[in-house]
């Protein structure tokens, strides 16, 4: 097991491979993630299974670290977390910067440590993010909130359990406030709540950690707080829904035939739906999923919606699919403004992608050129990854490390199922 930051300068990809064989899914990136945050305001040991070994999660496990928790990895997937008893410091700029996800540590630092200090974080360039309902929730629930020189600055004696309503079903607004709540005095009712299965992950480990979470997964989340959270002998990540979906747009891009073990084929029903209706068979299994890619692909209009509808992470990979679908396709982006950077590069390797505001109007043409691309973000670098696999020659993608950030052993698995691809 590796638990370095894995950085390369390229990625090479041969194109025209066909994807065939079986391959695992790992644990999900954006639930280990708040998971991982959450650890840190138990009372005791955590043990989390099934974690992925992505760039995220190391930064993650290097920012908690910096704030005194002990972090120990068992084996390959398994670590264990002790929190910190107070907490003297608070996380650097030079981590914090590289995760948007670092802001889900406000909740917890503020409900079990009374005060919080975290920079503006910073992420992936898909939009302008703002985090008006975090603050407002917090502020909600008692928190005192002010911004000081680029960082969050949040205090508050014991929270207090409060009726809030999300203008936006916001997954970390949602994540946020569902942990903070655990630890405050009285009934927190949130209303207009992401229902991702992120989120009902995460209320499942609170609950192993002695928290009185219910209704995860509809609209309102009702938290009774708790004096202490206890620590939690195990827990296991789900399968990671968007890792799963970039290999079945890969399968069906390439005209191949795949098997993916360990996912919850429930959780990517909105992909498994718009690939059938591109004429891409989907079998669904007890903890798999089969994709078979024999017939000519059709276009199709996708839309990206809060869960369950069409996932914003799967998007720019559709995108690249869809380049060389004959017909006209229609992507409309709903839920971050500035997901389409990746059709300028799609258009340097020949796509026809018309991009006005949140719509990008696709012209499939008959083939992709192998050329030099950049990643402009995690899902834009798999998309890319897509668009080289079925491309005619040579491809290089650079600034891979956004690719690193978000899938592990993405390499690998993708030679496992046939493909030409290096990095160097
Ligand atoms: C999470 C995921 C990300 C995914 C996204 C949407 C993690 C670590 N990341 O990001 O992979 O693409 O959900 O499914 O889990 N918004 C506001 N105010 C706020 C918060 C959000 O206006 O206070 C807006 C955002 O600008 C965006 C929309 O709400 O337009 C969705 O954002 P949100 O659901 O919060 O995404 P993240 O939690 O950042």
């Amino acid at each position: 097991m590796n638990t370095d930051v894995v950085t390369r300068e390229k990625i090479i990809i041969n194109g025209k491979s066909v994807l065939k064989g079986k391959i695992k899914i790992g644990g999900a990136k954006n639930s280990a993630l708040a998971l991982i945050c959450a650890a840190v305001m138990a009372d005791g040991e955590v043990v989390l299974e099934k974690v992925p070994e992505i760039n995220d999660v190391m930064v993650m496990l290097d920012i908690i670290s910096s704030l005194g928790a002990k972090v120990t990895w068992q084996e390959s997937e398994t670590i264990k977390i002790n929190p910190p008893e107070k907490i003297t410091s608070h996380p650097p700029y030079s981590m914090v910067k590289k995760l948007r996800a670092s802001n889900l540590l406000l909740g917890p630092m503020l409900a079990r440590y009374g005060s919080a200090k975290v920079a503006l974080p910073g992420g992936c360039n898909i939009g302008t993010r703002p985090m008006d309902l975090h603050f407002k929730g917090l502020t909600g629930l008692g928190a005192q909130l002010r911004l000081e020189r680029g960082c969050i600055l949040a205090e508050a004696g014991r929270l207090k359990g409060s009726r809030i309503y999300l203008d936006f079903p916001s997954v970390g607004a949602t994540e946020n406030l569902m942990i903070a709540a655990c630890l405050a005095e009285g009934q927190t009712i949130i209303e207009n709540v992401a229902k991702e299965p992120e989120i009902v992950d995460l209320a499942n480990f609170l609950n192993c950690m002695g928290a009185k979470v219910r209704g995860a997964g509809t609209d309102v989340i009702k938290i009774q707080g708790v004096e202490r959270l206890s620590g939690c002998s195990r827990y296991c990540v789900i399968p990671d829904r968007i890792e799963a979906g970039t290999f079945m747009v890969a399968a069906a891009a390439t005209g191949g035939d795949i098997t993916l073990e360990n996912v919850i084929s429930t959780h990517l029903e909105p992909v498994s739906a718009k690939l059938r209706e591109a004429n891409v068979e989907i079998i669904e299994g007890e903890d798999s999923i089969r994709v078979i890619a024999d017939k000519p692909l059709t276009p199709i209009d996708i839309k990206t919606m809060p869960y369950p509808g069409f996932p914003t992470d799967l998007q720019s990979q559709m995108m690249g699919m869809l380049s060389t679908v004959a017909g006209t396709s229609i992507i409309i982006e709903n839920i971050f403004e500035n997901r389409f950077q990746v059709a300028d590069e799609l258009k340097r390797m020949g796509a026809n992608i018309k991009v006005e505001g949140r719509l990008a109007v696709i012209e499939g043409v008959e083939a992709l050129q192998g050329t030099q691309v950049k990643a402009t973000d995690l899902r834009a670098g798999a998309a890319l990854v897509v668009a080289a696999l079925m491309a005619n020659g040579r491809t290089e993608i650079y600034h891979p490390d956004y690719i690193y950030r978000g899938y592990h052993d993405f390499e690998d698995k993708l030679r496992e199922l046939g493909a030409d691809i290096t990095s160097v």
